[in-house]
């Protein structure tokens, strides 16, 4: 079972990305890529990323360790690809991809070092790891929603290891890599509201490991912030938000 399952028929509403956009970071992986590459994309969740490449009948293959993601990607895209597994013991050969894309799996992620090592044994010499992920500005509604969360459910203490397991993944592969370079894939005007992200974030599969108390006290208080801060919880706040993705390369 992963926490994953039981988010899988939300993901999509919550963590919704313009087609455009997800056009634009399929054309950004493949612009860095070989011609025609085989690309894996560990993760793949529900096909949020993955299903330009399957329209275009590219050669990819999604990865992931939650049979209801793996469902929820299918129902979208019935000829994926598709492999449940999980990304730190790949059933795949060595050197198999071109590229492996890597989009927000890190969050919570323990073994995070094991799966940099799979992820770097299945690329072939010429391959390239991208991480992407979503951007949202700064002083933004939900960043500010976002560090009161924090503050409400950590006080001021430094986030745990693997809270941060993205940031720490990040600067072990800037060591590891022997190249490193940054594409700003895709930029969209969103709307965001107090309410969105604690609907978001009460069926997001992190806090869904707090306990029930825990996380229905953390969402009542921030609320209340929220209603003091920004007037209402359906206030809206236009952002741009962007997709961008970093991409290591290594030398063997
Ligand atoms: C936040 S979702 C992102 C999904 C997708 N990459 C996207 O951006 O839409 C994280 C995904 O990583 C998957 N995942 C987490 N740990 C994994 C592991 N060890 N192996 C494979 N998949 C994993 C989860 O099941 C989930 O579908």
């Amino acid at each position: 079972m992963s926490v994953f399952d039981a988010v899988a028929p939300q993901f999509d509403r919550h963590r919704a990305l313009p087609d455009a956009a997800a056009r634009a970071v399929r054309a950004a992986v493949l612009a860095t890529l070989p011609v025609r590459p085989r690309v894996l994309d560990l993760g793949a969740g529900s096909g949020r990323i993955g299903w330009p490449f399957v329209h275009a009948q590219d050669d990819y293959v999604g990865v992931d360790l939650s049979f209801g993601m793996v469902q929820a990607f299918r129902q979208r895209c019935a000829s994926a690809a598709l492999v449940q597994a999980d990304g730190c013991a790949l059933p795949f050969a060595d050197r198999a991809f071109d590229g492996v894309l890597l989009v927000q799996i890190f969050g919570g992620l323990k073994k995070w070092r094991t799966l940099i090592d799979e992820t770097v044994r299945v690329l072939r010499p010429q391959g390239a790891l991208l991480l992407g992920r979503t951007r949202t500005p700064d002083g933004g509604s939900d960043a500010r929603m976002k560090r009161q969360l924090d503050l409400i459910l950590n006080g001021n203490a430094p986030p745990a290891e693997t809270g941060n397991a993205r940031a720490l993944a990040e600067l072990h592969l800037e060591e590891r890599a022997a190249t490193v370079s940054d594409i700003d894939a895709a930029t969209w005007d969103a709307t965001r509201t107090p309410r969105d992200f604690i609907d978001r974030h009460g069926g997001g599969a992190r806090f869904s490991r707090l306990p029930a108390d825990v996380r229905a006290r953390a969402l009542r208080q921030l609320a209340d912030w929220a209603v003091r801060q920004f007037g209402s919880l359906d206030a809206r706040f236009p952002e741009k938000h962007r997709f961008t993705l970093r991409v290591f390369t290594f030398e063997r």
